[in-house]
């Protein structure tokens, strides 16, 4: 089956569309146009900018989708969206777009957690990849361990308690004087520095498998400011790499944690900061150690894309997860991705 999928929670508007025959999945186009430029000149993201700009750029890519796929709309079977969690005046722009796509067209509809399709953007790579697996969703906005019991049946088992990881790499970065968002120009610059150089606070959560980043995030800040008022050089690459390092220390003790307590055999890392050079390597190692599968979508698949929500589309799909012209986009979800 054909899917065509939208993709609007946040700085991305993305269009999509994938086969879906039995065991194999194929990406046909995947036309993403993104807003980075526009959002920094503000230094992050301006929601009602963002809505604005996903308006603007949402017709022309379902019709370079299309074009590039080669196929028409009486081809396509069912049309997915991405209508939780994000920003709501974002969301909103491709859900009444997949909306009417569907209801003028006379398609099934079928509304996509952003989570869930971020970890679903791993079976386009991983063709042997199925559930049940651990899985670690790390983007701007989350970052979750997730027990993935099958392709439509989630339990989130540990989550931040405060900033996520890529808004920790995003503020971190734009302390140091780079660019929104900074995570990918934090990627390269670590590999400047001494990763050892500077040994910041870890913030410990005994029993739990959440994460706490902003501690962290707050001791950069302070050290960047103790420095400024002593007239001294900030050493940038030594605070990169060394930011790097907590960070992943911080990934790896609750990916240990979990391991102890529930035995995964098969990992999943995805999401933007799953394109993380350094954690990717980590994680590489760690798994090996412990003779875990590991898979990671590749970069261009960990930020958000349509392609990703086609994915977990097709799967909501078999399980009759359909919405009708009644959806509605929400920007928060109580438990992410329980069902
Ligand atoms: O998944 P995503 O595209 O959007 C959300 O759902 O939030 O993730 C975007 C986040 C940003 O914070 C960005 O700085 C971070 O992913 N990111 C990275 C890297 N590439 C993107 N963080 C660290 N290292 C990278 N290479
Ligand atoms: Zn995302």
């Amino acid at each position: 089956m054909l899917i065509l999928a939208f993709e609007s929670s946040c700085d991305e508007t993305s269009v999509a569309i994938a086969s879906f025959e039995g065991e194999s999945k194929k990406v046909l186009s995947n036309q993403t146009a993104t807003q980075i430029a526009i959002h920094a000149l503000y230094g992050g993201v301006v929601p009602e900018i963002a809505g604005r700009a996903h308006i603007e750029a949402i017709s022309a890519l379902t019709y370079a989708a299309f074009e590039e796929a080669g196929v028409t709309v009486g081809d396509i079977d069912a049309v997915a969206v991405t209508s939780e969690p994000g920003l709501i005046g974002a969301l909103l722009v491709a859900v009444n777009y997949a909306k009417a796509f569907a209801f003028a067209n006379g398609k099934p509809l079928i509304g996509v957690n952003h989570i869930r399709g971020h970890i679903a953007a791993t079976y386009y790579e991983y063709p042997e990849l199925k559930p049940p697996f651990f899985a670690m969703v790390a983007s701007g906005g989350h970052t979750s361990l997730i027990d993935v019991k099958s392709p439509t049946e989630f339990v989130t088992v540990g989550r931040t308690r405060d900033d996520a990881i890529g808004e920790a790499f995003d503020k971190v970065a734009r302390v140091l004087g780079m660019p929104y968002p900074g995570g990918a120009e934090m990627d390269k610059l670590a590999y400047e520095g001494d990763p050892h150089a500077i040994r910041f606070p870890q913030a410990a959560m005994q029993d739990s498998l959440d994460f706490s980043f902003s501690g962290l995030k707050t001791a950069v800040i302070n050290y960047v400011h103790g420095k400024k008022q002593k007239g001294e050089e900030i050493p940038i690459p030594d605070l990169a790499a060394s930011f790097t390092e907590a960070v992943v220390g911080a990934v790896l003790r609750n990916l240990e944690k979990a391991h102890e307590r529930m035995h995964y055999s098969t990992l999943v890392v995805a999401g933007g900061v799953a394109a993380n050079s350094h954690l990717r390597r980590a994680l590489e190692g760690f798994s090996k150690k412990r003779g875990i599968t590991l898979c990671m979508p590749s970069k261009p698949y960990c930020g958000d894309n349509g392609a990703m929500i086609a994915a977990q589309g097709y799967y909501e799909y078999l399980a009759g997860n359909l919405s009708d012209t009644s959806l509605n986009a929400r920007p928060t979800v109580r438990n992410p991705i329980k069902s």
